[in-house]
């Protein structure tokens, strides 16, 4: 049944791959690989390989609406640039930042956003070849966006770093995180708190992971006290009584 499973999963993902293909094409860009970091020579510790995300994943979560033209959207590993070509084409961010750990894959972001350009509406679009280690979240992003790219102490890593940029400037700040294996280190800040959970499309048979995207804002020491019903956000998270907006 398993091996059944893992064949039907690896076709649909085949198939998915060359259906997401398709815009890639049409915009004449490269997003839709899957590739090690070792073939990149940029491999090492808590570091995820290159996979993008969907075309549809972030307006999934983060409808168009909600976002201004004060807003500073950040992909803490950007990869090939697939869902900053989103954010800059679909929103009105003022500026669009991805930070990305190989140079290569920095070289293919870069070179898409370029071939986009006619499409996108934001002009500052910026791909930054760093490790996320060595990166400080400008004090001024408002949205910042994680998809696989790394866990364990680089997560950690960031985490703190998202909490001290508030810190620095407390304002609205909005973390959406695909496949939120991580949870766990965002919600042990006590700061970091779900507000929303969407469905995305993922060929499991664990249910728990279709809910695989969700938002979370940043909060001041004080705001698990003075938020409305904000104590018991994550218990109810936990419990599973959370804001989930496309479950079927
Ligand atoms: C799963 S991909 C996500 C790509 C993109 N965010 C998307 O959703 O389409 C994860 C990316 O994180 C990058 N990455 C892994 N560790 C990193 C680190 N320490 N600093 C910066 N980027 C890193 C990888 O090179 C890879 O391109």
């Amino acid at each position: 049944m398993k091996a059944t499973w893992a064949r039907l999963e690896l076709a649909a993902r085949r198939a998915l791959r060359r259906i997401e293909g398709v815009r890639d094409r049409k915009w004449g860009i490269r997003t839709s690989d899957e590739i090690e970091l070792a073939a990149l020579g940029a491999e090492g510790s808590d570091r995820n390989p290159y996979a993008p995300s969907r075309w549809s994943t972030l307006e999934k979560i983060l409808p168009p609406a909600e976002v201004t033209a004060k807003d500073v959207f950040l992909d803490l590993g950007c990869g090939m640039g697939r869902v900053l070509l989103v954010a800059a084409s679909r929103y009105r961010f003022r500026a669009v930042i991805g930070v990305e750990v190989s140079a290569e894959l920095c070289e293919i972001a870069r070179a898409n956003v370029v071939a986009a350009r006619s499409r996108l509406v934001c002009e500052d679009v910026q791909v930054v070849e760093a490790d996320v280690l060595d990166y400080n979240v400008p004090d001024d992003v408002s949205v910042v966006f994680i998809y696989n790219s790394f866990g364990g102490h680089v997560f950690a890593h960031v985490v703190d770093g998202l909490v001290a940029s508030f810190d620095r400037n407390p304002r609205d700040l909005r973390i959406v995180y695909h496949n939120p294996v991580e949870e766990a280190a965002l919600l042990a800040t006590g700061r970091i708190l779900p507000i929303r959970a969407a469905l995305e499309f993922k060929l499991t048979p664990d249910f728990d992971s279709w809910r695989s995207l969700r938002m979370y804002v940043v909060g001041s020491p004080s705001v698990r006290d003075v938020a409305d019903g904000t104590p018991s956000m994550v218990e109810n998270w936990s419990s599973g009584a959370h804001t989930d907006r496309a479950r079927p």
